[in-house]
């Protein structure tokens, strides 16, 4: 976290600056003058100090010289002050901001003075509590699991972690684990040498190799295969891997980071995934709260989306109106960032005054608590299922052909994505292969099989 030394008054426009370097995760320290400035320096040093202008910057920074304190000094003021400017910056200011604070420049300022790496946008303690003890284990090799809920940004933060280690140069490479079927998963961890296989036209490298030097993302582990766990362990261990068809182990060198929106060690209680595994991969643990638990991040996310889709589609950047806020504020994001993310794409593209305002931010409608019984319940999770069978009608059904129809209807509803639909269900990947499979071989129509494919893909070197 960027530690920022606020020099001057915070009651005027320079404390406005300081809460929008705090609102972007900066950790505020606060002097009335320079020479109260220099003691704080001394003791604690700072990643950044602004300087009022009415404050003698030239003192400070050759103070700070002489006693070869690194601290970056910017000098704030009014634009039309710009002499004293140039009298800053010529006595050793890194950077001139003018005041009343514009928040990119904030954001620019922090990024590029303090040196601190473009990462996940956060305001929220919570989240910031999450980044400082990535930041802690960025530069360990041990590995490091990443849980939260889905949306709530654990390839960004594993992006993060890798920036910060010191594999930081080196590639970062992120697989799904549960995107393929066992037999192709193993050769794309693995790699495989020509012919291993009928359709291995050409030796391929698998993401450990590909990750030589860097980190390897394995997302969605709780979703691997047990027979691939334990080939996995093995990699891990021996720090090594078999190739398809290959005669003898491959040395590699990665570090591996893995994600899952499972309870992993549940998952290990019910004999699903392997303790040894489970304890090798979870060294240390970061939980990622879902955008809910961390309210603070909901307007700067907003408003980051909002930036950032409005240069995108060539818009001009409008800022969200009161009542936006505080539908945003409003709404339990079930779907976290990926549905902040969306939510504010749509309202970039539908405003239509100066402001983004209120009617532009499309939710799905969450039925209210007063609604009747047998309406859906008011969950988390949104999603309001169809009215077309209210529960009541089911009764008289079996279990297991309600589940079916369940199953069916959810995967429709995703147009195939198994991912997608076991995520919705609450169940494994493999549970859901399992009865597909099984329906199947009852003679019941699966949507979107065989494509778990794209198509295409046993061209790429299959
Ligand atoms: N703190 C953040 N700052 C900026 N963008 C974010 C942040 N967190 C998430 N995002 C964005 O939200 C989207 C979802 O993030 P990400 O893919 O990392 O989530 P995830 O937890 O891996 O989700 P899933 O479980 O669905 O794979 C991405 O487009 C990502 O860029
Ligand atoms: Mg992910």
């Amino acid at each position: 976290m960027t530690r920022v030394l606020v020099i001057g008054s915070l009651g005027g426009e320079l404390g406005q600056a300081a809460r929008m370097a705090q609102v972007r995760g900066a950790h505020l320290m606060h002097a009335e003058g320079v020479a109260a400035a220099m003691v704080r320096l001394r003791v604690d040093g700072a990643d950044l100090a602004l300087c009022e202008l009415a404050h003698d910057v030239g003192w400070l920074v050759s103070q700070l010289a002489e006693e070869r304190i690194h601290c970056p000094v910017i000098a704030c003021g009014r634009n039309a002050d710009a002499a004293a400017a140039v009298r800053a910056i010529r006595a050793g200011a890194r950077e001139f901001l003018p005041l009343p604070p514009d928040a990119d420049l904030i954001v620019a300022l922090l990024q590029a003075v303090a040196g601190e790496p473009e990462g996940p946008v956060h305001a929220d303690p919570a989240m910031a509590a999450v980044l400082e003890r990535a930041a802690q284990i960025a530069r360990a090799e041990a590995s490091v699991l990443i849980t939260g809920e889905s949306g709530t940004g654990k390839e960004v933060l594993a992006r993060h972690i890798h920036k910060l280690s010191k594999r930081g140069a080196g590639p970062f490479v992120a697989l799904n684990c549960a995107a393929l079927p066992e037999t192709l998963m193993e050769s794309e961890l693995f790699g495989h040498e020509k012919g291993a296989f009928s359709g291995a036209v050409a030796a391929r490298k698998g993401k450990f190799e590909q990750a030589e030097g860097g980190t390897l993302l394995l997302d969605e582990i709780g979703e691997m295969d047990p027979r691939l766990q334990a080939k996995l362990l093995r990699a891990l261990q021996e720090k090594e891997v078999d190739k398809l068809g290959g005669n003898a182990p491959v040395k590699v060198n990665c570090r591996i980071l893995a994600a899952t929106n499972r309870d992993l060690a549940g998952e290990v209680r019910a004999g699903r995934f392997r303790e040894d595994l489970y304890f090798r991969l979870n060294v240390i643990t970061l939980r990622i709260p879902p955008l809910r638990e961390r309210p603070g991040d909901i307007q700067l996310l907003a408003e980051h989306f909002a930036v950032r889709f409005a240069k995108a589609n060539g818009l001009p950047k409008r800022a969200l109106n009161g009542e936006a806020r505080l539908k945003l504020a409003q709404h339990a994001w079930p779907g976290n960032v990926r549905e902040m993310e969306n939510t504010m794409h749509r309202a970039v593209l539908l405003a239509q005054g100066e402001m983004i305002g209120a009617e532009a931010i499309e939710l799905p409608v969450v039925p209210s608590a007063a609604a009747p019984l047998e309406a859906a319940p008011a969950t988390a999770t949104a999603a309001p299922a169809s009215t077309a069978k209210p529960v009541t009608q089911l009764v008289g059904q079996k279990m297991e052909v309600v589940e079916r129809d369940l199953i069916l209807e959810t995967l429709t509803h995703c147009l195939g994505n198994r991912t997608r639909a076991a995520e919705i269900l609450g169940i494994s990947i493999r549970t859901l292969r399992n009865k597909l499979h099984d329906y199947r071989a009852q003679g019941v129509a699966v949507p979107g099989v065989p494509g778990m494919l794209p198509p295409g893909f046993y061209a790429q070197g299959f």
